[in-house]
């Protein structure tokens, strides 16, 4: 069926919610209740709309879609009940954007700027409440800057059902807060500072960092787990500084992960910044290695089924041995996002039908003179008696000639998850002096 916004036509579905509409179809409606995945709650009225026919403006994400709904969002009558309501927001708000980390991506400012423009009315002191307060797991509250939308205690108690966030107080003195003496603790609690639509809820890993308007992202896929949680790869390359990665975001897919990620997946970031030495690559030294009689490969499964493609050509060429073992951490799994496979990839090198035998694996390694690893880790830490060690490696190694390679950071690929999913990722734009995997390869022919 078909609604009028803005008397524009817009295609949707019988009882879809119109904030929903509105968002998929990119029309511009501030809110900070309101998230895809935690739902309505209704308590900061920033998504009024007006609705013909009906008297008073109404809130979009508790409005249903029916047949001939129209529907304006930019009235002047709207711009000022927006206006009075972010009024209301800060009015004891500190108004610290400089100093602030959520500067450049809040909703707050965005808002206040669209809308508000304003001289504040306000001529007694504002209310002070508490700055820099460690609510545990990575994540600084800061109270004056809260809207007190719920994103975060909804998170606690409808997703992860933790609880330990909540408001307390009354009024102006209303503030979010923790029980004393039991912190934020969940390996999903650095999900609130993404939630969180202004600089309330920063993270202590991040914050001060990094302005977010030096950053760029790309479209990739944690590698933590089998998963495959989408994220963005944000990073930034400083005149001073090499180029970094500073943060992985969830990149919402509502197949997979919604808008969440594990903490673990979430820090992971930090070994794509891992510096180590490495040998220079000379086809013909490598040459010379594959004279060896008797050798045996090993791939990652967390490489992409483009790499895991090539290693396979490039074995089957040079009569090596092809396998590749899970990465499995019955430690790590939980009952929703984590999986205790720690491969990106396990079911691609199933797909490509690389032999996953432990045995056969164990039994040609005692055979072989020449080991070609590349990048599980497996062999990076572990040196097989009386034989050449070679790797291909994203990171460092202990034992053997290390030949350096792009990590996913840099690399376009697929993965295929746990449930079968294939999913492509995308490499950041900046400057990749390591060589990569499938480009070596290809020297080799
Ligand atoms: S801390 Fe952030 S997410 Fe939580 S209620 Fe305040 S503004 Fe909303
Ligand atoms: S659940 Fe797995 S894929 Fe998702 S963020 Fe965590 S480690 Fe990464
Ligand atoms: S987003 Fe609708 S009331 Fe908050």
């Amino acid at each position: 069926m078909k609604i009028l916004v803005d008397n524009t036509p817009i295609e949707c579905q019988e009882g879809e919610l119109l904030i929903d509409v509105l968002i998929n179809n990119g029309v511009e409606i501030p809110h900070f209740c309101y998230q895809q995945d935690l739902g309505m709650d209704g308590n900061c009225r920033m998504c009024m709309v007006e609705i013909k026919g009906q008297k008073r403006p109404q809130i979009a994400c508790d409005t249903f879609v029916c047949e001939n709904l129209e529907v304006s969002t930019k009235s002047e009558k709207i711009n000022e009940v927006k206006r009075s309501i972010l009024e209301l927001e800060l009015l004891n708000h500190p108004v610290d954007c400089p100093i602030c980390d959520q500067a450049g991506e809040c909703k707050l400012q965005d808002y206040y700027m669209d809308y508000g423009l304003y001289e504040s009315h306000l001529c007694t002191p504002k209310t002070k409440k508490g700055k820099h307060i460690d609510l545990g797991s990575n994540v600084m509250l800061d109270q004056e800057r809260c809207v007190l939308c719920m994103r975060c205690v909804r998170f606690t108690s409808n997703i992860t059902k933790t609880g330990e966030l909540g408001v307390i107080g009354r009024g102006d003195k209303a503030k979010i807060a923790v029980a004393p003496n039991h912190p934020l603790n969940n390996s999903y609690a650095m999900n609130v500072v993404e939630l969180c639509p202004v600089g309330a809820l920063t993270s202590k890993d991040f914050r001060f960092q990094q302005r977010v308007w030096f950053l760029d992202s790309a479209k990739s896929i944690c590698h933590g787990c089998s998963r495959g949680c989408n994220i963005f790869i944000d990073y930034n390359e400083t005149k001073y500084t090499d180029e970094k990665v500073y943060r992985f975001r969830a990149r919402r897919n509502k197949e997979i992960n919604l808008s969440f990620l594990c903490d673990f997946g979430r820090l992971s970031y930090k070994e794509l910044n891992e510096k180590f030495t490495s040998s220079t690559w000379h086809v013909e030294t490598f040459k010379e290695y594959l004279k060896i009689e008797k050798k045996v490969a090993l791939a990652s499964p967390s490489l992409s089924l483009q790499q895991l493609q090539a290693i396979k050509e490039f074995c089957e060429k040079n009569s090596i041995a092809l396998y590749s073992l899970p990465y499995v951490d019955e430690s790590f799994g939980d009952d929703w996002l984590k999986i205790n496979d720690r491969s990106a990839n396990f079911a691609g090198v199933k797909e490509l039908l690389i032999s996953t035998c432990q045995n056969d694996f164990e039994n040609s390694l005692k055979d072989a003179n020449l080991i070609i690893n590349f990048d599980h880790n497996l062999l990076k830490s572990h040196m097989p008696e009386n034989k050449q060690l070679l790797h291909f490696s994203t990171s460092k190694c202990d034992y053997g000639t290390v030949y350096a390679i792009a990590n996913f950071a840099h690399e376009n690929g697929t993965l295929i998850n746990c449930d079968g999913i294939r999913q492509e990722y995308y490499a950041t734009k900046y400057r990749c002096e390591t060589p990569r995997l499938v480009e070596l390869l290809e020297e080799l022919k």
